[in-house]
């Protein structure tokens, strides 16, 4: 089971404030059958280049990896980021560099405001470009957008990441079920930052999607993420 949405690495945004934490965060994923964990610590351009972020990254990872050392049991992590969206991205030089490890998968973070036409043509200039965009967690943006904006951004064919919340929330579960039966989700991610408030529990959602549509679409759902992601 893949995670693909984590702030693990320890001291680089709002999540895993050191290695403690991150090491614990692994575990904890590790104990409800996580073997892949995407680490997307925010990248958000107007405070680092790429080139400073990627640096800053691989600390934060050496740090960790070096914890962890030989110890058998943790999922392997992939070396991702959470890109929020800024405008002209999809013209800028190396972006690719914030692609997931080892594949063409843009982790983007959309504008928390309602999305204007230039936003979905930037989207859509990105995908052009040869990258993939997996949009984060979207059904944190579903109720802020007007229908037809939601509409116009599922036609541009991204690849639609929820979090485990979407599933667990009374108000939202039955919508998240939905979307799931019906193909629209491609990844999951627990998007968790702590072992606290926002601690891995993508092992909730997927119980719950089990006992409501069964193990077969769930065993799919991992095995075509495997496959998104070239494992
Ligand atoms: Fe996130």
């Amino acid at each position: 089971m893949t995670d693909l949405h984590m702030h693990v690495l320890p001291g680089m945004d709002d999540g895993s404030k050191d290695v403690r934490t991150s090491i614990a965060m692994l575990k904890r994923s590790a104990s409800y059958g996580v073997d892949t964990v995407a680490a997307t610590s925010h990248f958000y351009a107007e405070q680092n280049g790429i080139a400073k972020y990627l640096a800053r990254r691989q600390t934060a990872y050496n740090r960790l990896t070096e914890a962890i050392g030989e110890r058998y049991g943790f999922p392997r992590l992939l070396l991702g980021a959470e890109v929020l969206y800024f405008s002209g991205m999809s013209a800028t030089d190396d972006l690719d560099a914030l692609c997931l490890e080892g594949t063409d998968l843009l982790l983007l973070e959309m504008p928390f405001v309602p999305w204007t036409d230039r936003v979905l043509r930037e989207v859509e200039a990105i995908q052009r470009s040869g990258l993939q965009v997996v949009a984060a967690h979207i059904e944190r943006y579903m109720d802020i957008q007007p229908r037809r904006t939601m509409e116009a951004f599922f036609d541009l064919n991204t690849f639609i990441q929820c979090n485990g919340e979407f599933f667990l929330s009374r108000w939202t579960a039955r919508r998240a079920l939905r979307m799931f039966r019906q193909g629209q989700i491609q990844f999951l991610g627990s998007d968790a930052h702590n072992m606290t408030s926002r601690a891995p529990n993508l092992d909730e959602a997927v119980q719950f999607i089990e006992k409501k549509l069964g193990r077969e679409p769930v065993s799919r759902f991992f095995a075509d993420v495997d496959y998104f992601i070239g494992a």
